[in-house]
């Protein structure tokens, strides 16, 4: 389990804290998602976590030993997935693998063994031959990927690792990582996207501003934290209409013309009277869903719409 207490970290050249007082526990096992908008200082926790950057101040403890004093260990169990692509692109998928067992001084049998997990988890065999560079976006974040699993980690650091890819190898890539996670391996998980931490992990923190906002499981998170929610859409633009009848007894939430969102504990009758207040209701919803907060929901409600490059303005 990783636990942090206090951690800070401030760059020293530009003199910007970038996190304060962060308190994270990740629990051994967990598949957990590190959110948080641009800047929010998940790289630079990651970093720290893994013991690639210093911190300021605080602790880092790896089943409650300081990061410091089994840093070696640490680094022998874990795999890091960085958020920009780091192989040669000159070199095929192969050479690249094999360059970077030989950094982490793989031989024999094991190094054998540990290739072929690399490569099988990640589908590669067919793709050894090319020259990186000529990979496809999705081929480029299996290679980063594989290289991440050359030494058979049991805690694994993904950072944001389905950028710029279909919907195809992301669908590949996350049930790769959910396979891991069910062989055992800790998943620690950086990305901006909500559904996707929301369907993966189990656990969550929500980062903003070098400071954690949340962190638990998710399905407590959402359960707490969510209201119960009945969203409409509507097949004619009838969103106002229909709110500004509800007004004196819901809270009510226009999402634009056509979709609506109310907030209920009795779903069921609210439909009744919406459905009383439409001329044709059969033929005027589109479709209906009830339920807590999405995680994307809770994000934006936690941390504000204003994107972060224009905090300054
Ligand atoms: N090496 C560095 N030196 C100085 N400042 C840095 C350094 N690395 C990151 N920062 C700054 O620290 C803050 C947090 O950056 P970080 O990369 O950790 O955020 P992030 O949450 O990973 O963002 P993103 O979602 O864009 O990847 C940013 O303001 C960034 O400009
Ligand atoms: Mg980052």
């Amino acid at each position: 389990m990783y636990q942090t207490i206090n951690l800070c970290k401030t760059y020293a050249d530009t003199g910007q804290t970038v996190l304060n007082q962060v308190n994270l526990q990740i629990p051994q096992g967990s598949l957990f998602g590190l959110l948080g908008p641009n800047g929010a200082g998940k790289t630079t926790l990651l970093s720290i976590l893994v013991g690639l950057t210093p911190k300021t101040s605080g602790e880092v403890l790896v089943d409650g030993i300081e990061l410091e004093k089994c840093l070696k260990e640490v680094r022998d169990t874990t795999g890091v997935v960085p958020q920009d692509l780091a192989f040669y692109p000159m070199l095929s998928a192969q050479d690249n693998l094999n360059f970077f067992a030989d950094t982490l001084g793989l031989k024999g049998a094991k190094r054998k063994q540990n290739l072929e997990f690399a490569i099988t988890a990640t589908s590669l065999n067919n793709h050894l031959q090319k020259k990186a560079q000529n990979f496809s976006g999705g081929l480029k974040r299996r290679l980063n990927l594989a290289i991440g699993l050359l030494n058979q980690p049991s805690v694994l650091f993904l950072d944001e690792p389905t950028v710029g890819i279909d919907p195809q190898t992301r669908q590949f890539i996350l049930k790769s990582i959910k396979a891991l996670n069910h062989q055992g391996v800790t998943v620690i998980y950086t990305s901006h996207y909500m559904d996707e931490v929301q369907k993966l992990c189990n656990h969550v923190a929500i980062i903003d501003r070098g400071v954690i906002l949340i962190q638990d499981e998710i399905d407590r998170l959402l359960h707490h934290q969510g209201k119960n929610e009945l969203r409409i859409a509507f097949c004619k633009p009838e969103a106002e209409k229909i709110a500004q009848q509800l007004l004196s007894q819901h809270s009510t939430q226009i999402e634009n013309a056509y979709r609506l969102t109310i907030e209920t504990g009795e779903p069921l009758a609210l439909l009744q009277i919406i459905s009383d207040k439409l001329p044709d209701p059969t033929s005027a919803i589109e479709q209906i869903s009830y339920g807590h907060h999405s995680l994307e929901a809770l994000f934006l409600s936690l941390t504000g719409s204003k994107t972060r490059d224009d905090d300054a303005q």
